[in-house]
């Protein structure tokens, strides 16, 4: 056999092999992604009842860099409206997590007394199940139950983990939400969805498959009607799509990428994503809100080739052990305190009232128009909530104290004027439900 020949025969035996062993959960490298397109029989459209990806030839893959862009061109190229998502190949492969990770003993011995929300593979939005335990339970079990850490990354983690170059001066800096820890045995499915923060998402361990399509299309995507706060997903089987039912999927525009340790991906706001895993994947995401403006003032002066630990850089939504909540998915508390200060400046008051959190609870909770009413049950929580800033109970604050008031008071407002878009995570619910 030639050697040629030879290597051929060896690849396609491996494949076969690798495919008999792992017919049920598939190994980390024998998924063809983006698929081939199948031809249909029986005239049905092609890929019906197929995997999403299969209807449509890809635009072609995400566009990548082998080398993090500075924060200006990151800005203007990337995380300015219109946002594109772009990948960033080994951005953060000198962090210590990409070799230390590896391994759940490591993780056991280091951070397994430290709690994780849970959620399941194979998500389900309309019957989300969600619980809380420490990583060591995880781990002992994540090898047959069908569990899924989505959580906020422990304080004590961030110090294994790099933040790339791109967000190391200006807004992004400042504007850093939380981190997300995820972690898996494989075979993990999102929904097709999209969510209101900008997102950097890096893979740890495994691989990753990412199906990106912009916003625009969202009304060919049988979305789901309960759209909050910026974020929203769709009603489609993204394992069977079914163009009987949603025909101009077929008509939809997508590009691709597989995430490999080390590899990010920007995913912006916005901007739908569904995320298919392969084999145990551990990613670590850091979350930002979108801002209007650059302000790159402090770009100058900072070195952002240095290697920055995402414990050097400041993030609003934190746990460590011992955090009665772990609070996941809301909102910039530094906006919140603008939108009010901006609130007070538009209706010419000097007194921010229960009443003007009110618009800002029914913008939010109720998603009306904001001189729509609050009934009284919603106008007694708005009252608790604005209790909180109101230190001194004289029934208003003035723009002077809400500019003096500190991250945790507008935690506790954050908490109550918004849902989360993420899971908040209190309750630990019995285990047999997952
Ligand atoms: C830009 O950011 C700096 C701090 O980094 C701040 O002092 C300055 O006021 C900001 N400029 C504007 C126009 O917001």
């Amino acid at each position: 056999m030639s050697p040629i020949k030879a290597a051929l025969f060896w690849t396609l035996t491996s494949v076969f092999c690798v495919d008999a062993i792992f017919a049920k959960d598939v190994g980390n490298e024998d998924v063809l992604f983006p698929p081939t397109l199948q031809p249909s029989d029986s005239g049905l459209p092609v890929g019906h009842l197929l995997p999403l990806g299969y209807q449509r030839e890809p635009e072609g893959p995400v566009k990548e860099y082998t080398q993090p862009l500075a924060p200006t061109e990151f800005w203007e190229q990337h995380a300015r409206d219109p946002y594109t998502p772009l990948v960033y190949r080994q951005a953060i492969a000198k962090a210590p997590a990409v070799t230390n990770w590896q391994s759940d003993e490591y993780i056991r011995e280091k951070y397994g007394d430290l709690d994780v929300l849970i959620e399941k593979k194979i998500e389900d939005r309309m019957n989300p199940v969600r619980l809380r335990m420490p990583l060591s339970e995880f781990l002992d079990n994540y090898h047959h139950k069908q569990w899924y850490v989505v959580s906020l990354l422990p304080d004590p983690m961030r110090a294994e983990m790099q933040v790339p170059r791109s967000l190391l001066c200006g807004n992004f800096k400042d504007s850093i939400l939380e981190s997300n820890l995820w972690l898996s045995s494989g075979g993990t499915r999102s929904v097709l969805h999209y969510d209101a923060d900008h997102n950097l998402h890096c893979l740890i361990s495994g691989r990753k498959d990412f199906i990106m399509i912009p916003n625009k299309y969202g009304d060919k995507l049988d979305l789901a009607d309960n759209q909050k706060a910026g974020s929203g997903f769709t009603h489609m089987n993204v394992d069977k799509v079914d163009l009987v039912k949603n025909p101009e999927v077929s008509e939809v525009p997508w590009t691709w990428a597989t995430l490999h340790p080390g590899d990010c991906i920007f995913i912006p706001s916005r901007y739908f994503h569904q995320v298919r895993s392969y084999g145990r994947s551990v990613a670590a995401t850091i979350m930002w809100d979108p801002f209007p403006k650059f302000n790159d003032s402090d770009c100058a002066t900072r070195d952002i080739d240095k290697y920055t630990a995402l414990s050097d850089v400041r993030l609003q939504w934190t746990y460590k052990k011992g955090d009665k909540v772990i609070d996941m998915g809301y909102m910039n508390v530094e906006m919140m305190r603008n939108i009010f200060l901006q609130m007070m400046e538009d209706e010419e008051i000097d007194k921010f009232t229960p009443e003007t959190l009110s618009l800002l609870y029914a913008h939010n909770m109720l998603d009306e128009e904001e001189d729509e009413e609050l009934g009284e049950e919603d106008m007694e929580h708005v009252r608790i909530v604005f209790s909180y800033m109101d230190k001194d109970k004289k029934g208003y604050v003035t723009a002077e104290e809400l500019r003096g008031l500190d991250m945790e008071t507008l935690k506790l407002v954050a908490r109550g004027v918004e849902s989360a878009h993420g899971p908040v995570g209190e309750d630990t619910g019995p285990r047999d439900e997952l």
